[in-house]
């Protein structure tokens, strides 16, 4: 049986910085209280007056430096996953936009993922799961997202926007018959029952009309989320299921050469590290730079991490995510 195999890299983010004290000039809020609730600095977002872009936008140069890094022509992607939460239109969904935008051939199947912060941990399952069958042999994923468009930049969404950045991730993934290397395991979890504490419920198929400029105004379309419970779980979940992988591959974390979390907030990183007893040099994280990216944010911080040379062959390598829904999940990778 095939194994799946990281063939390439690449990320994208949006030229224009915000910082903290950006933020609080729009907000009540403080470069203090958000570095140290979350530890981040800045975060890209995109300059919707010098040039607007969707997230199939950002994802399409993601993709591009991904594909090169791999050394993989569009002409041989046989699928394209994408994740996001903030796809360019309600439907269809980016996996055609970009399969159209990066040219790759018709016919070639684009299928998106809905998972939120798990959503590359989602998309890279589905993606190893056909590799393994041997139903593709070269496969696009991508996560990807523009929020800045989606997030209530007034006092009352303060919680939640200083959080979030844009920005793509991709990765080129292939089969290979090299026993030693690839994709272990990938173990992913979800409860529903915890929808309401990070959602965007708006517009709605439950609704008759699904918009009215009413409900607009009254801030209906906005992200709401309820920080604590968030945090609570992602302490719990992660190395909960971090320890599932490795367990079910007979290793622990000492065996880690790293720990890729995703970049949700720099104090529930650090609360993983903790539970997991790993050392410094055994958990990257960037969420200073970028904020959180969703469903880019575990490639953006891997892409990093290779080109720092922190990911060599060889190297085994833990993925983990938790988010919206909620959903979670790990994924074991030697590279
Ligand atoms: C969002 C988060 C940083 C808030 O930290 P917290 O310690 O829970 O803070 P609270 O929500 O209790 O708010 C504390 C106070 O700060 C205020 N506050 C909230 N956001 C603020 C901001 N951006 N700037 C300044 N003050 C803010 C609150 O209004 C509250 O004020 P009050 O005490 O007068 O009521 C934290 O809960 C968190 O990171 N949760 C996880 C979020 C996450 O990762 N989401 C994505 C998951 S994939």
């Amino acid at each position: 049986m095939p194994r799946t195999v990281f063939l390439g890299t690449g990320h994208f983010v949006p030229e224009k910085v915000v910082t903290n004290d950006d933020l609080a000039a729009r907000f009540d809020t403080s470069d203090e209280w958000v570095q140290q609730r979350t530890g981040i600095k800045e975060r890209h977002h995109v300059d919707f007056n010098k040039e607007p872009m969707g997230a199939s936008d950002l994802g399409v140069r993601a993709a591009r430096a991904a594909l090169a890094d791999a050394g993989v022509s569009k002409d041989e992607v046989d699928l394209i996953v994408y994740a996001t939460l903030s796809p360019d239109r309600a439907f269809p969904g980016d996996g055609v936009l970009v399969q159209a935008k990066l040219d790759v051939p018709a016919g070639v199947p684009a299928l998106d993922v809905r998972n939120q912060c798990s959503g590359f941990l989602y998309g890279l399952a589905v993606a190893d799961a056909f590799i393994r069958q041997g139903s593709y042999k070269r496969v696009l994923l991508i996560g990807s997202e523009v929020h800045s468009s989606g997030l209530d930049f007034s006092d009352e969404g303060r919680d939640v926007a200083v959080l979030f950045g844009d920005g793509a991730a991709a990765v080129v993934l292939g089969a290979s018959e090299d026993e030693k290397r690839g994709v272990l395991s990938v173990h992913l979890h979800a409860d529903g029952r915890f929808a309401d504490e990070l959602q965007c419920g708006y517009p709605s198929s439950a609704e008759m009309p699904r918009a009215t400029p009413e409900k607009v105004a009254a801030g209906r379309h906005w992200p709401k989320m309820n920080g604590k419970a968030v945090f609570k779980h992602a302490v719990t979940r992660m190395p909960e299921v971090v320890l599932e992988a490795l367990g079910k591959n007979g290793l622990t974390p000492a065996d880690l050469k790293l720990l890729i979390p995703h970049q949700a907030n720099l104090r529930i990183s650090e609360m993983v590290q903790r539970r997991l007893e790993l050392r410094d040099d055994q958990v990257f994280n960037n969420i200073m730079r970028y904020g959180n990216t969703t469903a880019a944010s575990i490639p953006l911080a891997l892409d990093e991490a290779r080109h720092e040379g922190r990911v060599q062959p060889g190297d085994l390598v833990c993925l983990t995510a938790f988010g919206a829904g909620f959903t979670w999940g790990a994924a074991l990778v030697r590279f």
